[in-house]
């Protein structure tokens, strides 16, 4: 087991997506046949990672707590942590270092979802770095929608930059961060933007300014997805809806990995099989004991 801890960062108001998120937290939303969080949640668990902190707003805490539980289901333990307002990404790192106690971290964002082959691979290369970063870059066609990295003439990264108005380079870096125990120190040596958050890109800084920031590049086999409009949550869904009707396997489905992981037993399995029987989902669950 690694001695690395989650944070699943699932606060924010998610307006892009009004009304569909006036009633509930973007994050809860469904991507097909299951819960936006349930992505992340599974990225972080395919790295290995069973001890997390799911930071919510405290308006939404409940409805997390009712979904997720205490993780126990899927041999987890999970922590809950409030954030008042979308005060920054990096914010996570302040309000999770009591949490944290020291430890290394791998932060995924709540509307994130992965799919690759080799990914597991990518993240244990990560979590196997105990000192410094990494994050992960991406070739997107709209690079200015998120942090994106400068590389220098010789391909090392200058910088990571936050919605440049001209972007650098085509390549967006994932809300997925892997940094190691300072990363609380260094959160507390920033200040807010000019938006007012503090900058998950003005931490990374820090981490480059000591040669310390790997940036892994995920190739043209992965797919990162979009679920910030309307259209690319639909998108993601579609995306996850076809894989799973051409293969018959499910895409990122918690009780799956930790039954693989050994971390439940087919009892236990079966239990939540037996919630779902009504559905797919539950005759999937049933099918892996065989
Ligand atoms: O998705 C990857 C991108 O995520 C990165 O490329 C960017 O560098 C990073 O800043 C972030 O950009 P976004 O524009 O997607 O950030 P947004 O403010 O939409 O927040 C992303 C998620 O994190 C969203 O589900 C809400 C949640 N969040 C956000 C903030 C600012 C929080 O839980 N707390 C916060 O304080």
């Amino acid at each position: 087991m690694t001695g690395r801890k989650g944070i699943l960062l699932a606060g924010g108001s998610g307006t892009r997506l009004w009304p569909i998120t006036m009633g509930t937290s973007k994050q809860l939303l469904p991507v097909h046949d299951k819960p936006m969080v349930y992505y992340p949640l599974s990225c972080l668990m395919l790295g290995g990672i069973q001890e997390i902190a799911v930071i919510t707003t405290p308006e939404d805490q409940p409805q997390f707590r009712r979904l997720l539980g205490d993780g126990s289901q899927w041999g987890l333990s999970l922590s809950f942590i409030q954030q008042p307002s979308p005060d920054g990404l990096a914010q996570a790192y302040l309000l999770a270092e009591d949490f944290l106690a020291g430890s290394p971290s791998a932060m995924v964002l709540g509307d994130n979802i992965f799919f690759g082959h080799g990914l597991p691979e990518m993240l244990n290369s990560a979590d196997a770095r105990p000192a410094g970063g990494t994050v992960f870059g991406y070739r997107v066609a709209d690079p200015e929608r998120y942090g994106v990295v400068d590389f220098d003439e010789t391909g090392q990264v200058r910088a990571i930059i936050e919605k440049p108005a001209v972007p650098p380079s085509n390549y967006a870096v994932t809300g997925l961060y892997y940094l190691d125990g300072d990363a609380p120190a260094l959160a507390r040596e920033i200040t807010p933007s000019a938006r007012g958050e503090l900058e998950i890109a003005d931490l990374l800084a820090l981490y480059l300014q000591r040669g310390a920031l790997q940036v892994e590049q995920m190739g043209r086999g992965f797919a990162w997805l979009d679920t910030g409009t309307h259209g690319s949550l639909l998108d993601a869904g579609n995306f996850v809806r076809t894989l799973q009707m051409r293969q018959g396997l499910q895409v990122g489905c918690p009780e799956e990995i930790a039954y693989q992981k050994g971390w439940i037993d087919r009892a236990a399995l079966l239990a939540r099989a037996a919630m779902f029987h009504k559905n797919d989902y539950g005759k999937y669950l049933t099918e892996l004991v065989k």
